[in-house]
């Protein structure tokens, strides 16, 4: 499955997908965006996949924003709402993706990208790349969910001060700051990821998909109302075929074999 901006490949229930514009350092367009909201769609859809990476085409980006082109060639607020509606609609699409998800970062991250990568579950990022949110500096601000994600997901002092300088920082400061998981050679980048994505595709697809569930739309409720949620979810879990194997497995010495069921 394959065509210009997007290519994707699915082998031992692990689905990549690969923002494929090296020429634009991968930078995102509406036909862009399109075809990533339909690419991505076929892989959660898909039995055999268990977990999602994305990541981008060469050794230079992963992606290095909206595509300021596109930006800058439309005109009139209609056609500003159309781009941030369809950006939007796109990262809440793989933020609330039912399968958990991975950024393998094999370079630039910059404005929606890190936005992007906000909107996936872990990140691993390769030790040369270098993220930021430059939008200040073109007299925008991160639009495309990254203000609000980044501020729920790191520190207020260090995403508002990422925000309003428009800094580039590295990928060990992005460690520090909790922005990614993991800071990998260049060379372990997708072994890591695929290692990780793995042993994620290892357990019960089933179980996985309930638990993020609850974590998307837990992380948004106040407490009371996501530990009822939670509770709920675990006696939907609790009642699966799975867990009376996983549970059955451990107290017969023996590995165990999930099924989605
Ligand atoms: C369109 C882009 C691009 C982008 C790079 N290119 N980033 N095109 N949109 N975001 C293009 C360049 O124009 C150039 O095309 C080619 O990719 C290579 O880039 P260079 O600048 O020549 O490479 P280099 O000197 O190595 O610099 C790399 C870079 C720089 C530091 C990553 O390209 C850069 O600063 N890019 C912009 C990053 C940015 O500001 N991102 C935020 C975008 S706004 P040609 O044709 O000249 O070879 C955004 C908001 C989204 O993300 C949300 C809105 C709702």
């Amino acid at each position: 499955m394959s065509d210009d901006t997007i290519t994707t490949s699915i082998a031992e229930n692990i689905g990549t997908l690969s923002i494929n514009r090296p020429k634009a350092l991968n930078a995102l367009n509406s036909a862009t965006l399109e075809k990533l909201s339909s690419r991505f769609a076929d892989l959660e859809t898909n039995d055999d996949v268990h977990v999602i990476v994305i990541t981008g085409a060469g050794d230079r980006a992963f992606v290095a924003g909206g595509d300021i082109a596109d930006l800058a060639s439309r005109g009139g607020l209609e056609h500003y709402l159309e781009f941030a509606e369809l950006i939007h609609e796109v990262f809440r699409q793989i933020e609330v993706c039912k399968k958990p998800t991975i950024s393998a970062v094999n370079g630039w991250a910059l404005g929606g990208g890190v936005e992007l990568i906000l909107a996936t579950d872990i990140r691993v990022a390769v030790e040369d790349a270098a993220l930021g949110l430059p939008e200040i500096t073109l007299g925008l601000f991160p639009g495309a969910g990254g203000s609000q994600r980044l501020l729920r997901q790191i520190s207020p002092c260090q995403a508002k001060e990422l925000m309003f300088t428009g800094d580039r920082i590295s990928a060990r400061e992005a460690l520090r700051i909790g922005l990614v998981n993991k800071v990998v050679s260049r060379e372990e980048l997708m072994p890591e990821v695929m290692k990780t994505a793995q042993k994620i595709a290892s357990h019960s697809p089933l179980v996985l998909q309930l638990l993020k569930r609850n974590l998307t739309h837990g992380q948004d409720m106040p407490l009371a109302a996501a530990l009822a949620h939670e509770q709920a979810m675990i006696g939907l879990v609790l009642d699966t075929a799975d867990a009376h194997e996983g549970c059955s497995a451990f107290l017969e010495k023996r590995p165990a074999e999930f099924r989605g069921k």
